[in-house]
């Protein structure tokens, strides 16, 4: 089978939809057409046998993500997928090679994408780099320790209108605080508040709950239970810049009458909220995955972009299959660092996914070189550079793509 890997144009969206509905088992629609290409669609790769379609690779372009002490443009690798005729061919990873040596020619330090299964993508060098969690709150069993009952008069609840030209800059103030989280273009924005009946998986259009330093917005699934109301509140987006903005959001979150359950796959696994309840255990943890991979591609770029908690000093070996082995010397500190090539004996050794999930502080380097995903001769240097790359605030992405 001879495969052919092209950049995509115009002519073949429908195609790529259409490839995409039979990977991901949906109808995509004239509407899912427009929604998905009419503006910032992502730059694609197409896999060709003959006159066929038989793969897809997509990069958005967001305008960055944010690495501990700044920030890092980053290409989001999106709909992958493969036709069910042509799997286990080699089609994907033909399309993946060639999209990072793309990358790499265009500059591009690092590569990200989220993934539909875990099992795929640390063969291409991608490492889980952020985790996501899904939390389960009994609503009317979680008690804050210290309510405020003024708290809510802080909160509004606002229509998508209303919300529309405030929750970009409230999400930017939050954005810088977190390592991981992604930028949102004015487009991405757009498709957030398109809030499509298809995509709310049966429940209610979005609410949107605003505070003066952050917000939460969320879906209702309806259960009236014979009368014992037990409503689902699902929050589908959360980002809080401040303690305050933090207790008086939960305090209206918590005070809904008429709700079972709190859900969400958005409260980050360093989130506060269990040490203002009376119970901790009412933040129940149901599920932990993978969130945002990250794949290193120009090692020094990458390194030199972030700032580490402790001075640091020394040689680092990357081992890429693909675009070749790098040695970088770097030096670094929570003012900022530099990273160059050299040609200095390596004291550290990462393989590429094992960069990727210590890039932004979401894993230990310890746990990563019980893994065989580093090696390091010298212990203290080992727990040196676990200080140097760990992070304030536990790394979490924000935003699905
Ligand atoms: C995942 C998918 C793109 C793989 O395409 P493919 O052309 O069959 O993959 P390839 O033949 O190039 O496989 C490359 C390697 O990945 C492995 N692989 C492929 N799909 C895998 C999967 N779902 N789980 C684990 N490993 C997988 C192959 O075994 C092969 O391994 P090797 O390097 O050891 O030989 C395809 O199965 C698909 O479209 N799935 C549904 C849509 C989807 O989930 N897309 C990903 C969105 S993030």
């Amino acid at each position: 089978m001879d495969v052919e890997v092209r950049p995509g144009t115009a002519e073949d969206h429908a195609e790529i939809l259409r490839l995409d509905g039979n990977s991901f088992g949906t109808h995509p629609t004239e509407q899912d057409a427009e929604d998905s290409f009419a503006v910032d669609p992502p730059e694609f790769l197409v896999a060709t046998v003959g006159d066929r379609i038989v793969g897809v690779t997509g990069a958005y372009r967001f305008a960055s993500m944010t690495v501990p002490g700044g920030s890092l443009a980053v290409p989001g690798v999106s709909w992958v997928s493969v036709s069910p005729t042509h799997r286990r061919r080699g089609v994907l990873r033909a399309l993946m090679d060639r999209q990072v040596r793309d990358f790499a020619a265009e500059g591009a330090p690092a590569a990200i994408l989220t993934a539909s299964e875990g099992g795929i993508y640390s063969r291409f060098g991608y490492g889980p780099a952020t985790l996501v969690r899904r939390t389960v709150i009994d609503r009317p069993a979680a008690t804050l320790i210290r309510p405020a009952r003024d708290a809510g008069d802080e909160v509004r609840l606002l229509t998508a209108e209303q919300a529309r030209p405030v929750l970009p800059e409230l999400h930017r103030r939050w954005r810088e605080q977190v390592p991981g989280a992604l930028d949102r273009t004015e487009p991405w924005w757009d498709s957030v508040f398109r809030d499509r009946e298809q995509w709310r998986d049966g429940m209610s259009a979005k609410f949107y709950l605003v505070h003066p330093e952050g917000y939460l917005s969320y879906r209702v699934k309806h259960n009236w239970n014979d009368g014992l109301p037990a409503h689902m509140c699902w929050i589908n987006e959360y980002a809080v810049c401040t303690t305050d903005a933090h207790a008086a959001l939960w305090q209206v979150v918590l005070g809904m009458d008429l709700f079972g359950s709190i859900e969400s796959l958005q409260i980050p696994v360093d989130d506060p909220l269990p040490f203002l309840l009376t119970n901790p255990r009412q933040v129940r943890t149901t599920v932990v995955n993978d969130g945002v991979w990250v794949r290193p591609i120009d090692v020094a770029a990458m390194l030199a972009a972030r700032s580490y908690r402790v001075e640091i000093d020394t040689v680092v070996h990357v081992q890429d299959p693909l675009l070749g082995d790098r040695r970088v010397a770097l030096t670094g500190g929570p003012d900022g660092a530099s990273c160059v090539p050299t040609d200095r004996p390596a004291e550290v050794s990462f393989s590429l996914a094992g960069l990727g999930s210590a890039y932004l502080g979401g894993h230990r380097l310890q746990t990563l070189a019980r893994a065989g995903l580093l090696q390091c001769e010298d212990p203290a240097l080992l727990g040196r550079l676990e200080l140097a790359f760990g992070t304030d605030r536990a790394p979490f992405h924000g935003t699905a793509f």
